[in-house]
C-alpha cells in the first residue's frame, strides 16, 4: 500500500474515533511513537498532548533531545520525570516477567493514568506494531504495550481507551511512512529501542547503580557502531560476575555482552560480522566502566534467541 495513503487514512481515523477528545500520546523517540506522533499532531493538533516519560531507563540525554527534536518540529512534547516511580517499582525484581509487568502498570496505572487524568484525556495513543502483537498473543514475550489483543480492557482496567494506528505494520513499513510523512531520517532510521528501555538489557534487578553502568556502555556500542547499517546494536549488562585484574589486584568485576543483529522486521535475526578491529577497541573502552572487566560478543540468532535479553 501507499505509505502517504496510509498516513492519511490513519490521520482520518484518530479524527473520526476521538472526535472531539482530548488524547494523550506518549512520545518514546523510537520510529513507532514518533510517526504516531506525527500523525495524531496532523488528526488533532493541539487536542492531542504529547508526553515524554523519563522512566530513568533511557539512554544518555535521550529525553531532552527527543523532546528538542520534536519542538525543531513545531510539535510541543512536555518531558515527564518519573525516575523514582520506575525504580521503586523495579526494585527488588529479577524475573523478566515480573520486570515488564512492573514497567507496564508503573507506566499505564500509575503515571500515565496521573498525566490522562489532569490532562482530561479520553483516549491515549500508542506506537503498537504488528510483531509486537503477534509475539505477546503467541506467548514469546509479554511487550509492555500489548493490552487488548490479551484480554486486558484498558477502559476498564486504566480508566482510557487506547488507539493503535500502527498495529498493522511491521518495522519495515513504519519507516516508510515515517518518510512518507516527513520525518527526518535521524527519526526515520533509529535502530529500534524497547519501550522498558535499559531495563531489557539488564538481566537481574535493576538498580540506578546498575543502570549506569549499562547505559554508559550502550552508548560506547552507539557511538562505535553507528556507521554500520545493522537492524540493531546493543550492550548488555549480565547477572553476573567474573575474575579479572585491574590495578595489579583481582576483581569481581561486571560482564557486558554486546550484540549486533541484522533483521527485516525483528521475528528473526541474524548476526552481524563486526570487524574485529571494531570489536576489540568496543571492549577496551568498555572494560574501562568502572567495576566491569569482561566484554563478549554474542554469536546467538534469533530464534533460539530473542533480540534482548529480558
Ligand atoms: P525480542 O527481544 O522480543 O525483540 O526478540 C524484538 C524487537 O522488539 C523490541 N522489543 C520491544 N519493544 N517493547 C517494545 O516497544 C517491548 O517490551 C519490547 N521488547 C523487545 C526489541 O528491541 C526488538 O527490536
Amino acid at each position: 500500500m501507499d505509505h502517504q495513503q496510509f498516513a492519511e487514512g490513519e490521520v482520518a481515523r484518530i479524527k473520526q474515533e476521538g472526535g472531539d477528545g482530548i488524547a494523550i500520546n506518549a512520545l518514546s523517540g523510537g520510529v513507532d511513537s514518533s510517526v504516531v506522533t506525527v500523525l495524531a499532531h496532523r488528526a488533532l493538533g493541539d487536542r492531542c498532548k504529547n508526553i515524554f516519560v523519563d522512566n530513568a531507563l533511557m539512554r544518555e540525554g535521550e529525553p531532552q533531545q527527543t523532546v528538542q527534536i520534536f519542538a525543531d518540529m513545531g510539535i510541543p512534547v512536555e518531558l515527564v520525570d518519573a525516575r523514582k516511580e520506575f525504580l521503586d517499582a523495579l526494585k527488588g525484581l529479577t524475573d523478566p516477567e515480573d520486570k515488564r509487568n512492573a514497567v507496564t502498570d508503573t507506566f499505564y496505572r500509575d503515571v500515565f493514568a496521573k498525566c490522562v487524568r489532569d490532562s482530561g484525556a479520553t483516549f491515549l495513543l500508542h506506537g503498537t506494531i504488528l510483531t509486537d502483537i503477534e509475539e505477546t498473543v503467541d506467548g514469546i514475550k509479554r511487550q509492555h504495550n500489548i493490552l487488548s489483543q490479551i484480554g486486558i480492557d484498558p477502559e476498564e482496567e486504566y480508566g482510557y481507551k487506547v488507539l493503535e494506528p500502527l498495529k498493522t505494520l511491521r518495522k519495515d513499513g513504519v519507516r516508510e511512512v515515517a518518510k512518507a510523512v516527513g520525518l527526518p531520517d535521524e527519526i526515520a532510521q533509529r535502530i529500534p529501542f524497547p519501550g522498558p528501555a535499559l531495563a531489557t538489557r539488564i538481566v537481574g534487578e535493576v538498580t540506578e547503580e546498575r543502570v549506569a553502568t549499562v547505559r554508559a556502555a550502550t552508548g560506547i556500542v552507539e557511538e562505535e557502531l553507528g556507521d554500520s547499517d545493522a537492524f540493531q546494536y546493543m550492550a548488555v549488562l549480565l547477572n553476573d560476575c567474573a575474575t579479572g585484574i585491574r590495578g595489579g589486584k583481582r576483581e569481581f568485576g561486571q560482564i557486558i555482552v554486546v550484540r549486533s543483529i541484522d533483521s527485516i522486521d525483528a521475528r528473526q535475526a541474524t548476526v552481524r560480522e563486526v570487524p574485529w578491529e571494531t570489536l576489540h577497541r568496543i571492549s577496551q573502552r568498555i572494560t574501562e566502566i568502572p567495576d566491569v572487566n569482561r566484554c563478549l560478543y554474542d554469536l546467538t540468532p534469533k530464534p533460539p534467541a530473542t533480540i534482548e535479553y529480558v
